[in-house]
C-alpha cells in the first residue's frame, strides 16, 4: 500500500498534528484512503494518535515492520530485494514454497508478524506469536550445485549473528549448524528447504527461513523449550528493532550469497562458533558418539575428535553439549 509510505513520510515531517483532510488533499487521495492507511500503519506497529479537530500525530515508530521500513535500513547491495509484510500467515516457508513452485522469481522476502504453523527443522514446529519475534523467509534461485546448499544455511547463521551485534550490540554465538545462541540459549533458528532439479543436479529454488526471538512470548516460552530458549530482550525492545534487524540480516546475507562459492562467511562463522572446544554428543539417526569439537572446516562440516581417538567430520546431525571446555 504505497499510500501508507506517503502518509508516514508526511507525519514524520510534520511539526504539528495533521488532519485527514489536509493529508488527503496534499496526496490527492480520498479521506477514506488516508484513514485506511493510518489504520494499516497502526497495525504494523506505528504509534499514531488521533485527536478530534486536530488530526494525526506520529507519536513513535514503535516496533513497526513494513516493507518500506525494512527498505529504509537496507544497504545498497540489497536494493533489488522485493519485500512483502503480512500480519498473519501459516508459515512464511510454506507461502514462499508455494510461490517457488509457481515460478516466482528469486530474491523475494516474506516477513510475518505472526505464524500460525511456524516450521522448525526435522518436522518440528516453531513458536511464532504475534510481534514477539522476527519471522522472515527468503525465496532464492541459487545457481550452486545441490551439495553446496548447506552454505546457504551457514551464510545465514553468520549474517544473522553479525547483524544482531550491529543492531543490538549483543554478542551471540552460532551453534553448528544453524542455531544462534545468546547467553547459552537459543534465540534464533534457521531452516533451509530446497527444491531439487534432478536433471541438472542443482536447485530449482531454496527457501531460507530465519526466526529470531526478540522478546519472550506473552506468558513465557512453553515449558518444553523454556530451558533452552531465550530472547534478545526481557523488557520493551528498542523502536524499529525488527525492521532494522531484518534489513541488516538481509544486507549481510546478500553480500555472502552473491559470492557464496568464495565462502567469505566462514571466517565470521568460525569466529562465533559456540561448539568449538566443547565436549559433545553427536547424534545421527539412532547412533550417538561423544567427543570434542576441534573446528568447523571450510565446507562447514563439524570436525570432532571422538573419545575413541578417531577424528571425524560431519555434514549434518544433532549435537548436545556434555560439559564446558576448560
Ligand atoms: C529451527 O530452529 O528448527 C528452525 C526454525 C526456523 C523458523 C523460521 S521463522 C521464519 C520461517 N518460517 C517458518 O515457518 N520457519 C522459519
Amino acid at each position: 500500500m504505497a499510500i501508507c509510505e506517503d502518509v508516514l513520510k508526511m507525519l514524520e515531517n510534520a511539526d504539528e498534528a495533521m488532519s485527514g483532510e489536509e493529508i488527503a488533499q496534499r496526496l490527492g487521495v480520498s479521506r477514506n484512503s488516508v484513514w485506511k492507511a493510518v489504520n494499516r500503519l497502526k497495525e504494523e506497529g506505528y504509534k499514531i494518535s488521533a485527536v478530534t479537530n486536530k488530526g494525526y500525530t506520529l507519536v513513535s515508530e514503535g516496533d513497526s515492520v513494513s516493507d518500506f521500513a525494512v527498505k529504509k535500513y537496507l544497504k545498497s547491495n540489497s536494493s533489488n530485494l522485493r519485500i512483502i509484510v503480512r500480519d498473519e500467515v501459516t508459515s512464511t516457508q510454506t507461502v514462499l514454497k508455494e510461490l517457488g513452485d509457481k515460478g516466482e522469481a528469486g530474491n523475494l522476502i516474506l516477513i510475518a508478524h505472526r505464524q500460525t504453523a511456524g516450521k522448525g527443522r526435522l518436522g518440528r514446529s516453531f513458536e511464532a506469536p504475534k510481534n514477539s519475534g522476527l519471522y522472515m523467509s527468503i525465496l532464492l534461485r541459487p545457481t550452486i550445485p545441490a551439495e553446496k546448499a548447506l552454505f546457504i544455511t551457514t551464510a545465514a547463521a553468520a549474517a544473522t549473528s553479525k547483524a544482531i551485534k550491529t543492531v543490538t550490540d549483543k554478542e551471540t554465538q552460532i551453534k553448528w549448524v544453524n542455531d544462534v545462541y545468546y547467553q547459552g540459549k537459543k534465540i534464533c533458528g534457521i531452516l533451509t528447504e530446497a527444491n531439487l532439479d534432478f536433471e541438472s543436479g542443482g536447485l530449482n529454488y531454496a527457501v531460507l527461513g530465519i526466526g529470531v526471538n526478540i522478546t519472550a512470548p506473552p506468558g513465557g516460552f512453553p515449558k518444553e523449550i523454556s530451558d533452552v530458549a531465550t530472547a534478545l530482550y526481557t523488557k520493551e525492545p528498542p523502536e524499529q528493532i525488527r525492521a532494522k534487524l531484518a534489513a541488516e540480516i538481509l544486507s549481510n546475507f546478500m553480500e555472502y550469497y552473491n559470492d557464496l562459492e568464495s565462502k567469505a562467511f566462514m571466517e565470521e562463522y568460525r569466529k562465533r562458533s559456540f561448539l568449538t572446544g566443547r565436549e559433545i554428543v553427536f547424534t545421527q539417526g539412532n547412533i550417538s558418539e561423544t567427543g570434542r569439537v576441534l573446528d568447523i572446516d571450510d565446507n562447514a562440516r563439524l570436525v570432532v575428535k571422538l573419545d575413541s581417538g578417531e577424528t571425524k567430520t560431519y555434514m549434518a546431525g544433532e549435537v548436545s553439549i556434555v560439559k564446558n571446555f576448560t
